[in-house]
């Protein structure tokens, strides 16, 4: 089978590529568990300084997995928080190293909330940043909730999280999502620069750096867990049960009855 979540080493820099691009590399619980085991090996790693997360030309990642959304609905867990995104989630979050992101075509629902964890992001001209959360029923993920406020603004973060409105790089730039653009054609090359460039910094220096930014972000690890027990609440409801069957069967969903 084809790897979907291709881990790679170039010099001090581990590179995790999501190659899922018949499904726009939407995510399953195997690629969730990919990433979450690259990171921690690369946490682990002595040779590993920064971490690079990618995609496949013209597409980051369409997010989730709608149908594991639909048919997974909470793993074995009462609030779902040893399901594989949970461990994701976690593993980005808890990682010491820098993490980095090049992100070209689609960042859909946790395409667009893993940015929140990256230190550093750089995105094609060419990108639809998207939240869709109320659209499918369900609440938004990966601490975006308190992070993308932090960022944004309460205005801004309500309207890109209420809305659900598809969001260009420009704005992703406005609001401080992403550090800069870069040409589609050009968007690996010059975040491989800029990774292998950090890499040649004094780590300690680094990762100590790292730490003291993240620590004004507050207790992130608490939002995840709180809003993993309201989303696997959300996605058994009957709203998701219909929005994530209308994309299935390629229909508008219906919301009248509820
Ligand atoms: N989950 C599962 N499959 C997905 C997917 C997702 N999140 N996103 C795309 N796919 C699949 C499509 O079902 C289609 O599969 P098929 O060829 O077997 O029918 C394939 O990827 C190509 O997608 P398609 O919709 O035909 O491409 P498009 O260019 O017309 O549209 C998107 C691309 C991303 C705009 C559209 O696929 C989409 O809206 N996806 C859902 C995004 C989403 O809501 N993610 C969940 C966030 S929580």
């Amino acid at each position: 089978m084809t790897q979907q979540v291709i881990t790679t080493q170039d010099g001090h820099v581990q590179i995790l590529r999501l190659n899922r691009p018949d499904k726009k590399n939407a995510l399953t619980g195997d690629m969730y568990l990919g990433l979450a085991d690259g990171l921690n090996t690369a946490g682990e790693n002595p040779n590993t300084r920064v971490v690079l997360i990618t995609g496949t030309a013209g597409c980051f990642t369409a997010g989730n997995d709608i149908g594991d959304l639909l048919n997974q609905p909470a793993g074995d867990h009462p609030d779902g928080d040893n399901r594989p995104f949970s461990q994701f989630i976690r593993a980005i979050d808890g990682i010491s190293k820098p993490v980095i992101a090049a992100v070209d075509g689609l960042a859909i629902g946790v395409g667009t909330t893993m940015l929140l964890h990256c230190d550093l992001v750089y995105a094609s001209d060419n990108v639809r940043f998207h939240l869709p959360f109320t659209d499918l029923g369900l609440v938004p993920e990966a601490a975006s909730s308190a992070l993308l406020p932090q960022l944004a603004g309460y205005a801004k973060a309500s309207e890109m999280l209420l809305l659900s409105e598809p969001f260009d790089s420009q704005t992703a730039l406005s609001i401080g999502l992403i550090n800069r653009i870069f040409p589609a054609a050009s968007l690996e090359q010059e975040t491989r620069v800029i990774a292998h460039k950090l890499a040649a910094k004094p780590p300690q220096s680094v990762q100590s750096t790292k730490a003291l930014v993240k620590k004004n972000r507050g207790d992130i690890a608490s939002v995840i867990t709180d809003e993993l027990r309201v989303f696997t609440a959300q996605q058994k409801s009957l709203e998701a049960k219909e929005a994530l069957s209308a994309f299935l069967e390629r229909r508008p969903p219906d919301f009248s009855k509820f």
